[in-house]
């Protein structure tokens, strides 16, 4: 039976890479998904909708960084939907970043990170929750990354922002457990998702043997390996979960 019948979920950066093969799966399971992100995510709406029904899907152009753009996004996704019951806070930069030592990077870049990866969980939670807590129940789901455990040189900016999605889950999931909220983060290892194969082979070249490497499962992560524990995370089978970093890494993470 599908586990998210009759739920609406939000997923940012929904259009494309990882995002994209979220948005699919949390439809398969019979969410309605309203996918959120800068890039045109109008054909996967359509793709979703064309296999699980009209109402299943929508697209809205959103900078997950910019206040007026998630409020129009909350708002939106209200009046075509009803209800919002997950957040996958998934948007961030990576894809296009090129790796370089931390003396090269400029404060408009480091600042452009924090805003995408760190403000636009802020903001995206601020403004979903207070229809989680009209719900009594939720769930927001924060992208993470093996990155920020392990400490990866070169990309500090990006590092930075997703160790700041741990303390981010742990210290919400405190704020809104009392209304039946559950905020915890998926930590994906080095994945082949179609953004960083398409847009950035140079970072694909120099991260993949490494991460196999460090694998206890020895081969290449996919997308399809995050999905299993991100329905996990969005259904009522880990209602009693909440604050903690689910690391889905071949296991490289011993948490
Ligand atoms: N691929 C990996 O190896 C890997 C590993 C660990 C974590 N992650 C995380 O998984 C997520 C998806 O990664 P991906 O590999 O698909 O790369 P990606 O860079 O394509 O994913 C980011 C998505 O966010 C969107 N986005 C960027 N800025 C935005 C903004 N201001 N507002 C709204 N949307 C915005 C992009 O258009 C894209 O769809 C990211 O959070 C990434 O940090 C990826």
């Amino acid at each position: 039976m599908a586990r998210l019948q009759g739920r609406v979920a939000i997923v940012t950066g929904g259009a494309r890479g990882i995002g994209a093969h979220y948005a699919r799966a949390l439809a398969a399971e019979g969410a309605r998904v309203m996918i959120a992100d800068i890039a045109d995510g109008t054909q996967l709406a359509g793709e979703i909708a064309a296999q699980h029904g009209a109402d299943t899907a929508a697209y809205r152009k959103t900078d997950v960084s910019d206040d007026v753009s998630v409020r129009a996004l909350v708002a939106d996704t209200m009046e075509r939907f009803g209800r919002i019951d997950i957040l996958v806070n998934n948007a961030a930069v990576y894809a296009s970043l090129k790796e370089k030592p931390f003396q090269e990077i400029d404060i408009a870049e480091w600042d452009q990170v924090m805003a995408v990866n760190v403000r636009g969980l802020f903001l995206m939670a601020q403004h979903v929750a207070p229809h989680m807590i009209a719900n009594g129940a939720g769930k927001i789901i924060n992208i993470g990354s093996g990155s920020s455990t392990r400490g990866i040189p070169n990309m500090l900016h990006y590092v930075t922002s997703k160790g700041a999605v741990t303390g981010f889950t742990r210290a919400l999931s405190r704020e809104l457990g009392a209304h039946g909220i559950c905020v915890n983060t998926l930590a994906p290892g080095f994945t082949l998702s179609d953004s960083v194969v398409e847009h950035n082979p140079g970072h694909v070249e120099g991260a993949r043997p490494g991460a196999i490497a460090r694998r206890a499962l020895k081969r290449d992560a996919y997308p399809q390996d995050l999905l299993g524990a991100l329905v996990f995370l969005a259904s009522p089978d880990s209602d009693f979960v909440t604050g903690q970093t689910l690391a889905v890494d071949g296991g490289a993470t011993n948490n």
